[in-house]
């Protein structure tokens, strides 16, 4: 697939763009400064030589133009972000893994956006594109470390057909990842929110747990 992650030179969007590269995708790296998205993306491919990642740098402009696009920025910056790529973006299929969660103390604690969700707020921010939330529980280092595999379901929501089925088949691009059409946008709060409480988790266990639904049955879809 062809893929840009807008905010890719963060621990989420090297770690996505490395797997999904290991997996057949070309995969354009963005960044505010296209220096330092090429810089990162030549770390990676020097980071795993014999892989032959299909994997370049640039602007977030340039990720934005490609075929699917993939917003990876703080949740801070996301809105305000997307509005000033939203000509590049329009037309186009964007999946948001942007977490709203906020440290108190110790504890991770879900931060809840205007519109109930972040993607919720993008879509309303990009009317021209067709949002879905995707990626929100994968944590980073396990994702970017290619050599371990993973088994782990991706909850999609997508308000369209055309954004949760490309959204589906981007996450299904990767081995042992499985993509689960979890509802419109209005379901994207409460899985952004899950993220908070998977953190606490692997923080008191010293785990890095990662989501599997059981008894799904998807041919009855
Ligand atoms: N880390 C994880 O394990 C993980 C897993 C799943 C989802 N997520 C979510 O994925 C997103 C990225 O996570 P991350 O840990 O990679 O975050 P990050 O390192 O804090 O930020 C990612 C990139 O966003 C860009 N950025 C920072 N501030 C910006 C601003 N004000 N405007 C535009 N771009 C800005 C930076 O790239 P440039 O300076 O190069 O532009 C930065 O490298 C977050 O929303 C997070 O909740 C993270």
């Amino acid at each position: 697939m062809d893929v840009g992650i807008i905010g890719g030179t963060g621990p989420a969007g090297r770690a996505l763009a490395a797997r999904l590269a290991a997996s057949g995708s070309s995969v354009v790296l963005g960044s505010r400064d296209a220096a330092r998205g090429q810089q990162a993306a030549a770390d990676l491919v020097a980071a795993w030589p014999g892989r032959e990642l299909d994997l370049t740098g640039g602007s977030n402009e340039d990720a934005a133009r490609r075929e699917l696009v993939v917003l990876a920025t703080p949740y801070e910056a996301a809105a305000e972000a997307a509005i000033s790529l939203s000509d590049a973006l329009a037309g186009r299929v964007v999946v948001s893994m942007v977490n709203a969660i906020a440290r108190v103390g110790r504890e991770l604690q879900a931060v809840l956006p205007a519109r109930g969700s972040v993607a919720a707020t993008l879509q309303s921010a990009l009317p021209r594109s067709e949002l879905s939330a995707a990626f929100h529980h994968l944590p980073a280092r396990e994702l970017g470390l290619l050599d371990g595999e993973l088994d782990s379901d991706v909850l999609v929501c997508a308000d369209t057909e055309r954004a949760g089925e490309a959204t589906v088949a981007l996450v299904e691009s990767v081995p042992g990842l499985r993509g689960v059409l979890a509802g419109s946008l209005a379901a994207a709060g409460p899985v952004e929110a899950l993220t908070a409480v998977l953190v606490n988790v692997n923080v008191r266990y010293r785990s890095h747990v990662a989501l599997k639904l059981s008894g799904l049955r998807r041919d009855r879809a």
